[in-house]
C-alpha cells in the first residue's frame, strides 16, 4: 500500500504484508506509531483499496466495506447526541429489522457488555469505559464474522482497560467470533492476542509473529495473575526491547 502526500511525496505504508486469519481466532497487532496498523485495518475494513495485492474473506475477494466485518474505533465514533439503545441498533435501523425483534437484541447486547438499564440515557452522559462498552455492543449486535478493532480501548484508563480486556475475551469466548485488535500496550497485545504480529515502519511490515497461551488462560481469570507470569514477563521484555529499538532507529541513534 503506498499513499501520496499532497506534496506528491511517496509513503509506503505496507510492503509484503501476507497473512491468514483462521475462523474463531483473536489476533493482536503491536507496533510503534506510523508503522501501517490503521491502514492495515482499514484495508480489511473496505475503507481502502491496496495499491497492490489482494484481499479476501472466505475466498470472497475485498472491494469495499460490508455487514460481515464490523468496525470497533477508538473513542469517539458514537453518535453521542442519541441515546445507548439508538446507537446499538443502529445498524439493524439500516437493515429494517422490526421493532420488537430489535428491542429484544438491544437488551440482550446491553445486558452482554454489562450496560442493562442504560438503554434510554444519552450516550454523552456515559464514562469513557461505558461509551467502548456502547461501540462493542453496537457492532456486535449485527453479527459480524469478524471484528476489528483499532485501539478500542487506548483512551481508558488503567483500571476500566483491564475490565474491558476481560470483556472482549469474555465476548471471544462465548461468540466464538474471528477478532482482530490493534493496540499500542504490549501487555494488552500479549493478552488479547492467541496469535501477535508485531509490526515495523519504514516500510510497515510484519516483523515478528508470536503464539500465544495467555488469551485463553485469561478467560474468566484474573488478568493481573496473568500478567505476573514468569513467560508473560520474559515475552513482554523481548518485545519492549525490539519497539525500543524500533524507535531509536527512526529517531536516529545519539539523537
Ligand atoms: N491518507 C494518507 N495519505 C498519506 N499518508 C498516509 C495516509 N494514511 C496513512 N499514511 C501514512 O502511512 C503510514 C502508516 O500510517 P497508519 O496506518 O496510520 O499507522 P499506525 O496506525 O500504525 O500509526 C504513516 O507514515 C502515515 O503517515
Ligand atoms: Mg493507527
Amino acid at each position: 500500500m503506498t499513499f501520496e502526500t499532497p506534496s506528491g511525496v511517496q509513503v509506503h505504508a505496507l510492503k509484503d504484508v501476507s497473512f491468514t486469519l483462521k475462523k474463531g481466532e483473536l489476533l493482536s497487532v503491536l507496533g510503534p506509531s506510523g508503522c501501517g496498523k490503521t491502514t492495515l485495518l482499514n484495508i480489511i475494513a473496505g475503507f481502502l483499496n491496496p495499491t497492490g495485492g489482494s484481499i479476501s474473506l472466505a475466498e470472497e475477494e475485498i472491494t469495499g466495506p460490508g455487514v460481515e466485518r464490523g468496525m470497533v474505533f477508538q473513542q469517539g465514533a458514537l453518535f453521542e447526541w442519541l441515546t445507548v439503545s439508538k446507537n446499538v441498533d443502529f445498524g439493524l435501523r439500516m437493515k429494517k429489522v422490526p421493532k420488537d425483534e430489535r428491542a429484544a437484541l438491544v437488551e440482550k447486547w446491553l445486558d452482554i457488555v454489562g450496560l442493562q438499564g442504560f438503554g434510554d440515557t444519552p450516550t454523552y452522559q456515559l464514562s469513557g469505559g461505558m461509551q467502548q462498552r456502547v461501540a462493542l455492543a453496537r457492532c456486535l449486535i449485527n453479527d459480524p464474522d469478524l471484528i476489528l478493532m483499532d485501539e478500542p480501548l487506548g483512551a481508558l484508563d488503567a483500571l476500566t482497560r483491564e475490565k474491558m480486556q476481560s470483556l472482549v475475551l469474555d465476548i471471544w469466548n462465548e461468540t466464538g467470533k474471528t477478532i482482530m485488535i490493534i493496540t499500542h500496550s504490549v501487555e494488552e497485545a500479549l493478552l488479547l492476542g492467541e496469535r501477535l504480529f508485531v509490526m515495523a515502519p519504514r516500510p510497515g511490515r510484519l516483523f515478528k509473529e508470536y503464539e500465544l497461551p495467555f488469551a485463553k488462560q485469561g478467560i474468566g481469570a484474573d488478568l493481573r495473575e496473568i500478567k505476573q507470569l514468569k513467560e508473560f514477563g520474559e515475552v513482554r521484555e523481548e518485545i519492549l526491547t525490539m519497539i525500543w529499538n524500533m524507535e531509536e532507529e527512526i529517531m536516529g541513534k545519539g539523537a
